[in-house]
Parts: structure tokens; C-alpha cells; sequence
């Protein structure tokens, strides 16, 4: 009778196979607290950087230089030491003013509040699989090895960088 039932079952639905098979679906659903950046991101930036970041969106194929590859952690722009993850305001002003010299937009005509709720989504999508199917993100790796570089400080004026050059 049970096993009647669960055949029935088994015919509209996978009840019988046990949990489904969500792994990859949940490695890849953003925590609720990015459903604003994530917004952003799917409407002004996909079509570019493709769905998970990984620079492939259908319209990469006619781009040169390639949209960014989130996932691969490298990035042009920063005001922290060569090699280190950019600051989320590094992220905010690239986002803003775009990159001179390729496709990459100036987005100043969204609102800051969209342009500052995007800054941890292209976090969060700067991630790759682990090969045991983990999801890594480069940011939180950074942080949690005490190596998310703080930015450098760039003297400002010309007196600043006088005394700059004056210490031993
Ligand atoms: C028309 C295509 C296009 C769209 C739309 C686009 N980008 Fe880009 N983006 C690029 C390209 C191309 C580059 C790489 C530029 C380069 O290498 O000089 C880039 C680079 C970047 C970078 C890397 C900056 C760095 O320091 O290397 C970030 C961050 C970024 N985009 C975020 C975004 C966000 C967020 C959006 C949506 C609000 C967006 N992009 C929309 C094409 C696009």
C-alpha cells in the first residue's frame, strides 16, 4: 500500500528519492541581506559580467577588454598594495565612474544607494568552487587570514609629500 503510493508519488514528483539535490542551488542563493545589490546587479550588470560574475554575459563576446572575471579576485583599481582585494570604496568609485579605455559604464546616474548595495554583491560574487564543491570566497578568505590590506595612504598635498620624502 505504502510502496503503491509512493510509486503513484514518484510519477509528479521526486518524494521517494529522498532531499532533493539543492547543493548547488544553495552554494550560489545570496544571503537575504544582498536581495538589494543582487537587484542592482541582475538588471545594470549581468548582461556584461554574466550571471555569477565570471565575466561571461551574453555580451562579453563583443567586448575588448573582457568584463571583469569577479571570481578570479583580480582587479584593476585599488587603493590597497598591489595584489590585495580593492577596498569596497575602490569598488564604489570604479562602479561610479566606470573604466576609461573599455565597455565598463559610469553608473553615476543610479541612485549612491544602488551603487553602494552593489559593492558586496560583486563581493559576494568574487567566490570560486572549491574542487570538494565549497564555495570560497575571496574576500572572507582575506579577512579571516588577516589579509584584507587596509588602503595606503597617498600624501596629498605638496607639503605632505615634501615631509614625505624628508622622513629617513
Ligand atoms: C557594457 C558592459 C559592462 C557593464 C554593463 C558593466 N560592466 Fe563592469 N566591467 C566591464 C568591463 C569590460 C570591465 C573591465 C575593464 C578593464 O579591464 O579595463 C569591467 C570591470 C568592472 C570591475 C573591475 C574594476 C577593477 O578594478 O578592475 C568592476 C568592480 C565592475 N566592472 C563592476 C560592475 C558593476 C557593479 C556593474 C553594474 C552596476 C557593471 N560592472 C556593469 C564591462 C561592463
Amino acid at each position: 500500500m505504502h510502496f503503491a503510493r509512493c510509486v503513484r508519488l514518484l510519477a509528479v514528483s521526486a518524494v521517494c528519492l529522498g532531499p532533493p539535490d539543492t547543493g548547488a542551488a544553495e552554494a550560489m542563493a545570496p544571503p537575504p541581506g544582498l536581495a538589494a545589490g543582487k537587484a542592482v546587479y541582475d538588471q545594470h550588470c549581468a548582461a556584461c559580467h554574466g550571471d555569477t560574475g565570471e565575466g561571461n554575459g551574453p555580451a562579453a563576446v563583443w567586448l575588448y577588454p573582457k568584463p571583469r572575471n569577479f571570481s578570479a579576485g583580480l582587479y584593476k583599481i585599488q587603493s590597497t598594495p598591489a595584489g590585495a582585494l580593492p577596498s569596497d570604496e575602490d569598488l564604489y568609485r570604479s562602479i561610479t565612474r566606470g573604466l576609461g579605455g573599455s565597455s565598463m559604464p559610469a553608473f553615476d546616474y543610479l541612485p549612491e544607494a544602488d551603487r553602494r548595495a552593489v559593492v558586496p554583491y560583486v563581493k559576494y560574487l568574487t567566490a570560486v568552487l572549491t574542487p570538494d564543491g565549497r564555495r570560497l570566497n575571496r574576500f572572507e578568505a582575506a579577512q579571516a587570514a588577516g589579509a584584507q590590506a587596509a588602503p595606503i595612504t597617498v600624501p596629498r598635498t605638496s607639503a605632505d609629500l615634501r615631509l614625505h620624502h624628508a622622513r629617513p
